[in-house]
């Protein structure tokens, strides 16, 4: 490959830049320095294995719009996840309509027909036809904790129909209940909170018509008053905090392969998930579910603005997945292109994007942001188009028409192009020559690989040219969860952050898995609907992010360099001072390497030590979700030590150079 064959110029040019960077750094009396990105670590988000529905997005409800259907699972429909249910002798019936809904981007909704609400003699409890819903395998509630129920009708007899609704356990214990009456013969948003009496795990909402007649219902959705900062349709504090904790500097979105679904029809369409909810348009999430949009374009740019991450989203390069329709079992033949003929407009909507993340309220789109309840723009950076396409003639001559199209409208906007699915090989190769030939700024690359891949190719970036495109490893991990894995992540980020002046951003793959629902094995963080589960990959990347550094020193780690178990990178942060000290050792014995910070003017002696260590085979489960954690204390540090790194294990110290 060209890139690698220019080794020799890279090296010169690495030399030179050194030089160059030495002597403008921040840290300028200091040799052998070199700034680095400072959005080096970041993170990777798609709606796989129940991310974001039954995930990350809190609503507690499944299927709440009625659209489930068997082109999603053959055995779903609209009524998949709901019961009918007519306790005390009543019978009615129920049926799902299209005629006039809610919204035509929402075209199924419910009927209810209450004929008899029975109170027989010697009943006991309440009477009714109604629906319950089973939440994503049940829904949690605790004590206290007060729930917005939100539900769509449309009262189709003459008179109003009354409605009982509750949160019961599966035995039919009421948690918490509200009524009301219906009011109106147009479709009509009815709002109501309830408030759990106890802890429960696997709830049902109950909703049950008790006078007779006929009913319209739509897009019914309870989310938890709290969810991450109290945003209305908002996200699972628990999740969301462990990723704001990871203090990530930017977040990728909405995919992965969801970005170019299978299919043309299937692609992410970002207008499609903006506004009211009821106006989102659902579709079949390639991962084989059902994505209601939920978490929408809004909904993520509002996060990373809440967590102070920078929004990167990705748009399709007009071209489906390679793999549509499962074609990946014929060596991945199903990548359509948009007919040309619809390419200026579907520019115009990558376009839109821009100016709905960026444009004064006075503008279309920015119009409809400050809306929804944002107007000050969201300071969009990056934008990425494509997601590992196999690179043919269609694809290259769609990406280039968005990508010329975006240059000189937002010359401002940092553009990412694509290099296919594997660190090497065809598509990497057609990939990078594009990037190449059109100079794009930076190239998104993706492997997952084996543990002794990333310790064998620890220095890969050392030899990319820096003349060229810049690159963000948009997907990585080594196949598993467990600390072996975990620890030749660390060696290999050693890699990207002494690689930082070119390695511009990196984010682990993929970020969350629902426990049971899972179509990807390796992941960042396991959960149920009650437990969270960081793996131990997930405190390596934490520990990179938390601890980033924007300049980077060669030469204060000594370790035996033919020794490829071990790796260690030196990075001092501009804005605390701080130095950070980053050692690993991917071996079974305590080896030790050598600390030198005479180039250093000023170090304080007392520093902090963090080690992720144990056994190789250690890992995270839900019944013990800390086996593998790091753990942080005092370390005495002196201009120059010996560090004893401990077997398997991945250590940062942190030095401040300021009182
Ligand atoms: O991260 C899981 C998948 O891996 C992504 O959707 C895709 O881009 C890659 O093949």
């Amino acid at each position: 490959m060209k890139r690698m064959a220019n080794s020799l110029k890279a090296t010169v040019c690495m030399v030179f830049l050194l030089f160059v960077s030495a002597s403008i750094s921040v840290a300028q009396t200091v040799k052998g320095s070199k700034k680095i990105s400072p959005d080096l670590f970041g993170l990777f988000f798609e709606d796989i294995n129940y991310s974001a529905d039954g995930g990350l997005y809190a609503e507690l409800l499944q299927n709440r719009s009625f659209e489930y259907s068997p082109t999603e699972r053959k055995e779903w429909h609209p009524l998949s996840f709901w019961e009918y249910i007519s306790p005390g002798y009543s019978y009615g019936k129920i049926s799902v309509e299209t005629t006039s809904p809610v919204h035509p981007n929402n075209p199924h909704y419910t009927v209810l027909t209450i004929e008899h609400v029975g109170n027989e003699v010697g009943y006991v409890g309440d009477a009714g036809v109604g629906i319950k819903n089973l939440g994503y395998e049940g829904i949690v509630v605790r004590a206290g904790e007060k729930y917005d129920l939100s539900l769509f009708a449309r009262q189709l007899s003459a008179s109003p129909i009354s409605l009982k609704i509750s949160l019961e356990t599966t035995a039919g214990k009421k948690l918490a209940e509200t009524n009301f009456s219906t009011s109106s013969g147009e479709w009509k948003k009815y709002t109501a909170s309830l408030t759990a009496s106890e802890n429960y795990d696997s709830a049902q909402l109950v909703i049950l018509g008790t006078s007779k007649g006929e009913i319209a219902m739509d897009v019914i959705s309870l989310f938890p008053q709290k969810t991450f900062k109290n945003r209305p349709n908002g996200l699972r504090p628990d999740l969301a905090q462990l990723l704001a904790d990871m203090n990530p500097k930017f977040i990728r979105f909405p995919g992965g392969c969801l970005v170019h679904g299978s299919g043309l029809g299937n692609m992410y369409r970002w207008k499609n998930t903006i506004g009211p909810i009821e106006q989102r348009v659902a579709q079949k999430n390639l991962w084989g579910y059902h994505q209601t949009a939920g978490l929408g374009y809004y909904e993520y740019f509002q996060f990373c603005e809440d967590i102070g991450a920078k929004p990167l989203p990705v748009v399709p390069a007009a071209v489906s997945c390679q793999n549509s329709g499962g074609t990946w079992r014929i060596g991945g033949t199903g990548q359509r292109a948009l007919p040309m003929e619809e390419m200026q407009d579907y520019i115009q909507e990558v376009l839109d994007l821009i100016e709905w993340a960026n444009g004064p309220v006075t503008s279309a789109w920015g119009a409809k942001r400050a809306e929804a309840g944002h107007p000050a723009p969201f300071n969009l950076q990056y934008l990425g188009i494509g997601n590992e396409e196999k690179i043919t003639p269609e694809f290259e001559a769609r990406f280039k028409m968005i990508y010329d199209a975006v240059k000189s409208k937002h010359p401002e906007i940092i553009l990412i192009g694509t290099s296919g699915p594997f660190h090497s090989g065809e598509d990497f190769e057609k990939g990078w020559t594009i990037a190449n030939k059109l100079e794009v700024p930076v190239v998104d690359e993706h492997y997952y690989v084996q543990p002794e891949w990333l310790i064998g190719n620890h220095y890969r970036y050392d030899k990319y040219n820096r003349d060229s495109s810049q690159v963000y490893l948009g997907e990585y991990a080594s196949w598993g969860n467990k600390l072996r894995n975990a620890i030749a992540e660390a060696a290999f980020m050693t890699g990207l952050e002494r690689n930082g002046d070119i390695v511009k951003m990196a984010s682990y793959a993929p970020l969350l898995a629902k426990d049971k629902f899972t179509q990807w094995r390796t992941d960042m963080i396991f959960f149920n609907n009650v437990t969270a589960v960081p793996t131990p990959n997930y405190y390596v990347q934490k520990l990179f992010s938390v601890h980033q550094g924007d300049t980077y020193f060669s030469n204060v780690i000594t370790r035996d360099t033919k020794d490829s178990s071990l790796a260690a990178s030196c990075v001092q942060d501009s804005k605390t001072g701080d130095i950070i000290l980053k050692l690993v050792n991917y071996s079974k014995d305590t080896k030790t390497m050598k600390v030198n910070l005479s180039k250093f003017k000023k170090i304080n002696t007392a520093a902090e030590k963090t080690v992720l260590t144990g056994n190789g085979d250690d890992e995270n489960t839900l019944s013990k979700t800390d086996k593998t954690i790091p753990s942080t204390g005092a370390f005495t540090v002196s201009k120059t030590f010996d560090y004893p790194a401990p077997p398997m294990s991945f250590t940062v110290i942190r030095i401040k150079t300021k009182p």
